[in-house]
């Protein structure tokens, strides 16, 4: 079943076409520059860049497959959660386009799709790893910190989630603490890889304390060693700026990949799946890796293109919603901005 995916939940308006497992095309365009002077995400402007972007990045998807819009069988887009203005411009193209073109239209799950990513293939690739379920999932982006049980792709229980920052948003807040620019997290990334991540003494959140996360306090921490020792007036590559990034990333990267540890061992979880932005981070993939390998568990993770948004992700997942008629979405259906998983 040929599949059109459809994502504009934050700041990038993606399509991409989907068939049989295996990701034809995965279109992308990223707003970051025009965010970028704002520190952050302004919803006004990432729904005006969205609604000027949505139908470019579908034909440019179905161009690059090289199929036409006659040849696809379903619509799959991301319902929520995210910026509710953002949301509507994805939600109402793909009913739009479901109407005229008399197809259905499935709505995704954003949260879920991350969940799933390791599971889809690129083009000549070998299939995907059938995994042993049930799977631990953590799923780490700019808007959640989560960690699921998953008895099946489609059945998730929550074993814990963040109750202030989410792991993307302290990388995000920190980098701006540090003079680094938005987005942070591969900036954090870059600066940290020169950086003694002991220079300093920061925080585990929440250690050893059940399996939510806290990220706020951490981040309160390293504004106070920031002023303290004064780091705004050092060269942005000093020792003690790296060495700062290193120990952020460093505590950020212990807490998670612990309590993803402690969750596979309370449940007896087969397996891991690390997904969403931050799973792109090198020292948390390591980490994960050298964990689950020690346990002899298996570790899914997405490849580095597909950690951040992407539609290929929503057609994977919306594909297996079309194909069991699950939330098929009328002209009446609306944004899910706060939708949760479970
Ligand atoms: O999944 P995503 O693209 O969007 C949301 O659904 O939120 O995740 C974006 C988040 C941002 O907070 C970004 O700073 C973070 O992922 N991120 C990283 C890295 N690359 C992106 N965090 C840490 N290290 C990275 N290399
Ligand atoms: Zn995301």
């Amino acid at each position: 079943m040929l599949v059109l995916g459809l994502e504009s939940s934050c700041d990038e308006t993606a399509a991409a076409l989907y068939e049989n497992g295996v990701v034809l095309s995965s279109v992308v365009r990223g707003q970051v520059d025009l965010h970028r002077c704002y520190g952050g995400v302004v919803p006004e402007i990432a729904s005006r860049a969205h609604l000027e972007a949505i139908d470019q990045v579908a034909v440019q998807a179905l161009a690059e497959a090289g199929r036409g819009l006659a040849e696809v069988a379903g619509l799959a887009v991301t319902q929520g959660p995210g910026l509710v203005g953002a949301l509507l411009v994805a939600l109402n193209f793909a009913k739009g386009l479901g109407f005229s073109a008399g197809l259905p239209v499935t709505g995704v799950n954003h949260v879920k799709a991350h969940a799933l990513s390791p599971f889809m293939v690129r083009p000549g690739a070998p299939p995907p790893p059938e995994p042993d379920f049930p799977l631990v999932a953590l799923v780490v982006s700019g808007g959640h910190s989560h960690l699921y049980l998953m008895a099946d792709h489609l059945a998730f229980s929550l074993l814990g989630q963040t109750r202030d920052d989410a792991a993307g948003e302290a990388f995000d807040k920190t980098a701006k603490l540090l003079g680094l620019g938005y987005p942070g997290g591969r900036a954090i990334e870059e600066l940290a890889a020169r950086g003694d991540p002991s220079a300093y003494r920061l925080p585990r959140p929440l250690w050893r304390e059940g399996l939510d996360f806290s990220f706020s306090g951490l981040k309160t921490r390293v504004l106070t060693i920031y002023e303290r020792e004064n780091l705004a007036g050092r060269p942005a590559d000093h020792p003690a700026r790296a060495g700062l990034a290193a120990g952020f990333q460093a505590a950020v990267v212990e807490v998670l990949v612990d309590k993803l540890r402690i969750a596979l061992e309370t449940t007896g979880a087969k397996g891991a799946v690390l997904a969403g932005g931050v799973a792109a981070n090198g020292a948390l993939r390591a980490a994960a890796q050298a964990m689950t390998q020690a346990q002899g568990r298996p570790l899914f993770v997405p490849p580095l293109a597909w950690c951040a948004d992407n539609a290929a992700m929503i057609a994977h997942l919306g594909a297996r919603q079309l194909a069991a008629g699950e939330n098929i979405l009328d002209l009446g259906a609306e944004a899910r901005p706060r939708w949760p998983v479970v």
